[in-house]
């Protein structure tokens, strides 16, 4: 298969950039001394994960959704962590993976929610393994490290037959919102401290923590030292995205993840050109808006990775795309977009952005394509 083959718009994934951002991590958690749980979430795909696993230093994943849980234990992944608060409607689903004999780990953030479930778990008589949600940054979920609650829960999950208190875990979500390795550095030691902090908090009042899970893509990159903590949870850096460029933890030349679009019409008074991926091809996701360089809807390069990057997805409707300069007052180069060509396109987000899509073109270093699978839905 070619790349002219490939009907558009589709996702394509570079392997070689995909290896190296694989091996990057990979040397990090292993010169850190720690151990990754890697967050599939962005990737949805075996043919991704086996890449790294095979880099080493890797236990167990993370998923955010059951959906994904189910997939990768299919694929005979046995030992998942899935990071979302759990819903007491899950409990059915999660319960019937442990009797499948997955080793999933569930995480709760209040007194309320682990007393339910504590209650189902005891009914089933099959207890859940939980971890409970720490807020270390005040991004969105979790308990204080400090708080009385967190004792709470824990005392609660440790001494009731349907659960099993494992210990600790927070996402330093707040670390997105960073542009400085000084910054990032503060926000990966602040992540690390306030989670072995609670660990220790729970230890001292007599209770298990057997597990300090922490990880984001900027905190993972960016920690010097991981003492006390046991995982790393981390999950864009496979890619890549323009937000993470725009933070600084990668180079646009890292991102290994690109929605290939054709050239389908032009609106030359206007300065544009019009293609066949619009926001269902890209997403909404518009994470660079609030960055130094807003990258529009995704950065334009041709198939050969082209252009030096002043061309933006600057609009997008449902199927079409607007590309035009980011410099508006610089013309539309026309004679290098014919009607049909093939244009490759950067996301901000490539979670979201590969969420889009139901398989991957992945191109080796021989320009060979393969596709590779994806899972989506809940
Ligand atoms: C709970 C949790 N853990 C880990 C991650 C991985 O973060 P990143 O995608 O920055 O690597 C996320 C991302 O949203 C998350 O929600």
């Amino acid at each position: 298969m070619k790349i002219n083959d490939i009907q558009t718009p589709s996702l394509l994934v570079d392997e070689v950039r995909l290896e190296r951002n694989i091996r990057r991590m990979a040397q990090r958690i292993e010169t850190l001394g720690c151990r990754l749980r890697p967050h599939v979430k962005t990737h949805k795909s075996i043919e991704v994960f086996e890449r790294v696993r095979n880099a080493g230093h890797t236990h167990g994943i993370t998923v955010s959704t059951l959906h994904e849980a189910e997939y990768f234990f299919e694929h005979g992944v046995t030992d998942i962590f899935y990071g979302v608060g759990i819903a007491p409607n899950k409990l059915a689903q999660v319960a019937s993976l442990l009797e499948r004999g997955c080793e999933l780990r569930i995480t709760l953030d209040s007194v309320e929610m682990a007393e339910l479930v504590a209650a189902d778990g005891e009914h089933r008589g099959r207890p859940f393994d939980v971890l409970i949600e720490l807020d270390t940054d005040g991004h969105r979920s979790g308990v204080l490290p400090e708080s009385l609650e967190l004792l709470k829960i824990g005392k609660l999950l440790h001494e009731s037959d349907g659960t099993t208190l494992s210990g600790v875990m927070t996402h330093a979500g707040d670390s997105y919102a960073c542009s400085s390795p000084k910054a990032l550095l503060q926000i990966a030691r602040q992540e690390r401290d306030r989670t072995v902090f609670a660990a220790n908090r729970l230890r001292d009042a007599g209770l298990p923590c057997p597990v300090v899970s922490v990880g984001s893509t900027p905190t993972a990159l960016s920690i010097d030292d991981l003492s006390g903590v046991t995982e790393v949870r981390a999950g864009v850096y496979v890619f890549f995205d323009l937000v993470m460029a725009g933070i600084g933890v990668c180079t646009i030349d890292d991102i290994a993840v690109s929605v290939l679009t054709s050239v389908i019409g032009y609106q030359r008074e206007k300065n544009w050109v019009v293609t066949d991926a619009g926001w269902m091809a890209m997403s909404r996701d518009r994470g660079t808006a609030g960055q130094e360089v807003d990258q529009g809807y995704g950065l334009v390069y041709d198939e050969g990775q082209g252009f030096a990057g002043d061309l933006l997805v600057v609009s997008a409707n449902q199927e079409h795309g607007i590309v035009s300069t980011r410099d508006p007052s610089l013309p539309v180069a026309y004679g290098e977009l014919p009607l049909g060509a093939l244009l490759r396109v950067f996301p901000n987000h490539a979670c979201a952005t590969a969420g889009q899509y139901d398989k991957y073109y992945a191109i080796d270093g021989d320009g060979l394509i393969s596709e590779w699978s994806r899972t989506n839905g809940w």
